[in-house]
């Protein structure tokens, strides 16, 4: 009997889309065109694009079939019920409030429960959860494991909590803190999984609180998978048995079903309380849509509800999983700095000590970007000073890391791509004395990294 060491992509290609080749002038062209902020180039001038994996996956034949089952009733579609059913069957949640995407599950629930002045703990937020607590004039306060801060720092669950920091702020700020949140994987902190041990910890501790506990559950299958292969005795259950756990141990969840959910559009909050239920609907209506799609069309809630149970296939996992980890092998063989150990969903390089020479005001994060698509036609993005360095009250400062995020899209790319992606990377790596650093010419208040413009400061 032959074993195997290959891990195959577990799908067959049945429509493709075709990439644009461009030339390196091209390219040059369009940057400079863009302000040199890779958010503003056309994706088709993108030969491999690894801005994100939100959104951005290939559906299966399976949901796209799944569409044409949509039923679009604007009250009390069956579609939502089919939505309802999957979403409640997996996480366990009573009600079920379906948004356009993540950030508005996060708007509803954040406008509905915080008031000025409170705290939400959180081991990393991501940037519209920070950007949705800040809003409301409340602290998004990062309290992750120290090893979580430091890139080259191993550690199983890098996304763990600081539970003796969380018990801290609970002790000495519990009055301001509405709730706790946790995200699942943490992707601020480079994709790195949090332990069902360190989740029942959280739950222990609001508990003694008396604190909600609530998921942004964007990756949780990702996580389960990590939980399965790195946690001592979880190895003989099914990620579907360990993402239960997971949900069990919280009382709700903000979800963009543009991750995990295996969709192109889609989210959802889930909770169990009654009352914060009911006041998130009243509001969903006033801005999302009436409580049975939530802006969202019923063939989306069709594709999302298959999403969400493709999603924790195996042996979908063990190939994604496997492949993120399998570029981050080749780049750190070749002595490309990189946040250790591979993320879920993602690769990040540690620009600032890939580019010494570029101070973190001068965003290390954007030279590498920036020269990634010039010399490769591959979009990568910045999560360093200029997405995080902005301060509430308008100075800057360098953001904990400079990281070059490379998001890989689920069911996307091939090998062969990843190869290539391998080899450009390593390439610019070896060009790193010429990348020069930027300047920001304007930038708007907050979510600068969207829209900012930026200007090379010739070396
Ligand atoms: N929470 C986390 C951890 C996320 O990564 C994101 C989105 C959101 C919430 C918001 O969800 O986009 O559906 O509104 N992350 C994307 C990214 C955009 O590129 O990492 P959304």
């Amino acid at each position: 009997m032959l074993h195997f060491k290959t891990i195959i992509e577990p799908f067959r290609i049945k429509s493709v889309e075709a990439v644009k080749f461009t030339h390196r002038e091209d390219r040059v062209a369009a940057l400079a065109e863009a302000g040199y902020n890779v958010f503003q180039l056309r994706a088709e001038d993108v030969l491999i694009d690894l801005l994100t994996d939100s959104g951005t996956g290939a559906m299966s034949a399976s949901q796209w079939g799944a569409l044409l089952q949509g039923d679009e009733s604007y009250a009390g579609s069956r579609s939502f019920f089919r939505f309802r059913d999957v979403v409640q069957e997996l996480t366990g949640f009573r009600h079920v409030i379906p948004t356009h995407q993540g950030r508005a599950a996060e708007r509803i629930l954040f406008q509905t429960v915080l008031k000025p002045g409170d705290v939400v703990p959180n081991n990393n937020h991501f940037d519209t959860t920070r950007a949705n607590v800040e809003v409301e004039d409340a602290e998004a306060r990062d309290l992750v494991i120290p090893e979580g801060r430091v890139p080259s720092a191993i550690h199983p669950f890098k996304g763990n909590v600081d539970l003796a920091a969380l018990e801290r702020t609970l002790a000495t700020d519990g009055k301001r803190v509405p709730l706790v949140m946790v995200t699942v994987t943490n992707n601020t902190g480079g994709g790195q999984p949090v332990s069902l041990e360190n989740l029942r910890g959280v739950r222990a501790l609001c508990d003694r609180y008396r604190k909600p506990f609530f998921l942004d559950a964007c990756r949780f299958a990702e996580n389960a998978y990590f939980v399965k292969k790195r946690e001592a005795g979880q190895s003989g259950r099914t990620p579907r048995e360990i993402a239960r756990e997971m949900f069990s141990l919280a009382d709700g969840c903000t979800m963009s079903a543009k991750k995990d959910g295996l969709a192109n559009i889609g989210g959802f909050l889930a909770l169990n309380d009654d009352d914060w239920a009911e006041r998130c609907r009243n509001l969903l209506i006033l801005t999302e849509g009436f409580p049975t799609y939530g802006g969202l069309a019923g063939y989306d809630l069709e594709a999302v509800a298959r999403g969400l149970e493709e999603v924790l296939e195996e042996p979908y996992l063990r190939y994604r999983i496997r492949s993120t980890e399998y570029l981050h092998e080749r780049l750190v063989a070749a002595g490309v700095p990189c946040l250790q150990p591979a993320g879920g969903h993602a690769v990040y390089i540690d620009a600032r000590e890939l580019l010494p020479h570029v101070p973190p005001l001068q965003y290390p994060g954007i030279a590498l970007v920036n020269a990634l698509y010039v010399e490769a036609g591959i979009r990568g993005v910045e999560i360093g000073t200029v997405m995080f360095g902005r301060q509430p009250d308008g100075s800057e400062e360098p953001g904990a890391m400079d990281l070059v995020r490379l998001a890989i899209p689920r069911r996307v790319y091939t090998q062969s791509h990843v190869d290539y992606v391998a080899e450009a990377v390593i390439g610019v790596a070896g060009m790193k004395d010429r990348l020069c650093g930027y300047r920001i010419v304007r930038a708007p208040a907050v979510l600068r990294h969207f829209t900012a413009t930026f200007e090379p400061i010739p070396a």
